[in-house]
């Protein structure tokens, strides 16, 4: 039984698995290194080669207990025929959506786009240094890719002010994200994926009235498809409110939680095991201040099953220092 799997199955408290999100990137100077001759985002995603040896960089240097395939969310739209494109310092921008086209794509020619992605997790999965340790799949949530496919971009404060004027484009959009983003789970637990992991990042754009049309019941179908396969699966809505309802509702087997999140309301709510927490920013002070923060997450979750994280991916200006400080310190505590 891997650490991580110890505490979400077992619910074994006291033993502070760790895995950082964004663990592989651009903090890394060998990340860098890569991207520097590989400008364009996609196609190193979509090469096994290399996408392995990046997933595989943060396990090299730091003592963690799982790998995340060096992937992305947008991988799914891209596999769906729509344009996807990372524009530096603006983030991702999509082409049209065109329901039409996609609506006649099969599994086959959905899988023949990104089928490197399953064999970078069958590469990862296979190799030594993951012995005792999982490797993670991941998807974006229906709403989230919702969101990037109709907005295009990222909505950072706010969705366009038109996006749930068309209700057909919405309903057949999230029907085939149903239908699709099944079978990127599928083929990436056949590939060697031991945990999956749904990122739900914009989460906090919605009202709470409108969470089960766009969150509670799209998600809750992913999540009870995956634990169908016996695989784990760990939820990440990022800025809700309500985390007990989520979890009554979606029944995640271990809900992640972001930095704006009190742990102090989570351990009194929650009863299944809680990943994460800790703002990405602390990693830029001291080792005074990281092991200060880090140690709080740490008493509040001692009797609670815990997977330590950041509350958001780590951000690209952390000193890989920091982040070797860190880790030792979670494993030494
Ligand atoms: O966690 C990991 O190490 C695994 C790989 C991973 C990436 N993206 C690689 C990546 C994962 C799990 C993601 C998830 C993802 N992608 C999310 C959900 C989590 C979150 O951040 O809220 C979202 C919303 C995306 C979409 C996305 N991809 C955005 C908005 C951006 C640009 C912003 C940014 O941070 O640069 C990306 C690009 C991206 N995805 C990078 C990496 C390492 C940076 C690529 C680069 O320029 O080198």
């Amino acid at each position: 039984m891997t650490p991580i799997k110890d505490v979400i199955n077992n619910k074994k408290t006291n033993i502070n698995p760790i895995w950082i999100m964004r663990q592989a990137g651009r903090y890394l100077p060998e990340f860098r290194e890569i991207r520097k001759e590989n400008p364009d985002f996609i196609k190193l995603c979509l090469n096994k080669k290399l996408s392995s040896e990046i997933t595989l960089q943060p396990l090299k240097r730091f003592e963690l207990d799982a790998a995340i395939i060096f992937s992305d969310i947008l991988m799914l739209p891209y596999g769906l025929g729509q344009k996807v494109e990372f524009k530096k310092n603006f983030g991702p921008l999509l082409g049209e959506l065109n329901l039409n086209e996609i609506s006649k794509l099969s599994e086959v020619n959905f899988v023949k786009n990104i089928y490197q992605v399953y064999e970078t997790l069958k590469l990862v999965s296979n190799n030594e240094i993951v012995k005792n340790k999982d490797t993670i799949g991941f998807v974006g949530a229906p709403w989230t890719l919702l969101v990037y496919m109709i907005n295009k971009q990222s909505p950072k404060l706010k969705l366009i002010d038109n996006f749930f004027n068309d209700e057909t484009v919405i309903s057949e959009t999230l029907s085939i994200l149903d239908k699709f983003l099944k079978i990127h789970i599928k083929h990436q637990v056949d590939s060697g994926a031991q945990i999956i992991q749904i990122f739900d990042s914009w989460a906090g754009l919605l009202k709470e009235n409108d969470f089960f049309k766009y969150i509670y019941n799209p998600t809750s179908s992913l999540v009870e498809f995956t634990k169908s396969l016996k695989v784990p699966v760990i939820c990440f809505p990022r800025g809700i409110k309500n985390y007990k309802n989520y979890c009554e509702i979606i029944k995640p087997d271990t809900i992640c939680i972001d930095y704006e999140v009190d742990p102090l309301t989570i351990i009194k709510e929650i009863k299944i095991p809680v990943q994460g927490g800790m703002d990405p920013k602390v990693l830029l002070t001291d080792k005074e201040n990281i092991k200060k923060e880090a140690k709080r997450y740490l008493d509040i979750f001692q009797d609670h099953p815990y997977i330590f994280n950041l509350g958001h991916g780590v951000l690209p200006e952390t000193n890989p220092n920091m982040m070797d400080y860190l880790v030792k310190m979670v494993k030494d505590y």
